[in-house]
């Protein structure tokens, strides 16, 4: 695996994935009952914006570092400011990945499982969040959990789905290891980020999701080049399967915002919209 985070942390991508992460946690914690969070790829936990390969990509400084700049003040984007430890004029130097955040939000009758393939990022991780109870850092593959870990005890929580998609056969290995985890427990919450390169990819993306024949399913991208302009990555999209009640509109008014200070001459979209209804005809 060469594939490493650190590079990413902070970028424009995870900056949406996280902006719909916390929205989703917050969510569950209206209600008291307990929730169990599962992270398939949790990385090492905490992101030192500060070293070398942080500095040398870039990312971070043209992803939260500039909209902390520039949309200190918005309200849409206040609850992840303050979930990642954000103030206005001050610099953020760590940055927290998935697994810090869902550790960050659990309360006493929570629980959550951390699962890193790379032993060093899993290590990290594990020192990022001792000392938070009922969080389990597990070295492993986070596409076995979804079989071994659902449906929780809980019966009701979220499971992140975040790989690199380095590997030629990733969406194959997703949609088979979500299919069984969606089997065994058809109410969770899922979040399943994809990235977008161009219009066609995007389109191949999302007619996979659709051929699943999953109800309640949203599709959130924010795309901040213009199609063909970047190479690499030039959106961000997330399907989230039984989103929570006011998550469309409230994500709708967080893409616009994040686009609107990170779209270079306005390139690009934010769009949050229903991609298969409540029940999918027979
Ligand atoms: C995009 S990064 C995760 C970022 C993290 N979810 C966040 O939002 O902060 C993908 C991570 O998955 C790890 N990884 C790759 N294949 C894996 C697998 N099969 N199971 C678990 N982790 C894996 C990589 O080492 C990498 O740390």
């Amino acid at each position: 695996m060469n594939y490493q985070h650190l590079y990413h942390a902070g970028n424009f991508a995870d900056v949406a994935k996280h902006a719909a992460l916390v929205e989703c946690l917050t969510a569950l914690k209206r209600k008291d009952k307990a929730f169990f969070a599962l992270d398939t790829h949790a990385g090492r936990a905490v992101y030192d914006l500060r070293s070398a390969q942080a500095r040398k990509s870039g990312e971070a400084e043209r992803g939260v570092l500039r909209l902390l700049e520039r949309g200190a003040n918005e309200p849409a984007l206040a609850n992840y400011f303050a979930a990642i430890g954000a103030r206005a004029g001050t610099r953020l130097r760590r940055y927290p990945g998935s697994a810090a955040l869902i550790a960050a939000a659990l309360r006493p009758q929570d629980r959550a499982v951390l699962v890193e393939a790379v032993p060093a990022e899993a290590r990290a991780a594990e020192r990022a969040v001792r000392g938070t109870r009922r969080v389990r850092v597990e070295t492993g593959d986070g596409y076995a959990a979804l079989k071994s870990l659902l449906p929780p005890l809980e019966r009701r929580g979220l499971v992140l789905i975040d790989p690199a998609y380095e590997a030629v056969e990733e969406w194959r290995t997703l949609l088979r290891a979500f299919t069984e985890g969606y089997r065994r427990w058809p109410t969770g919450l899922y979040l399943i980020w994809y990235p977008i390169l161009d219009e066609r990819q995007r389109r191949t993306a999302l007619a996979r999701l659709e051929a699943l024949r999953i109800p309640k399913v949203l599709s959130a991208e924010l795309a901040i080049h213009p199609d063909g302009g970047a190479t690499g990555l030039v959106g961000s999209g997330l399907a989230i399967v039984n989103p929570p009640f006011g998550l469309e509109a409230r994500l709708g008014e967080i893409y616009a915002a994040i686009h609107r200070h990170l779209a270079a001459d306005d390139a690009g979209y934010a769009q949050v919209a229903r991609l298969t209804g409540e029940r999918m005809a027979q």
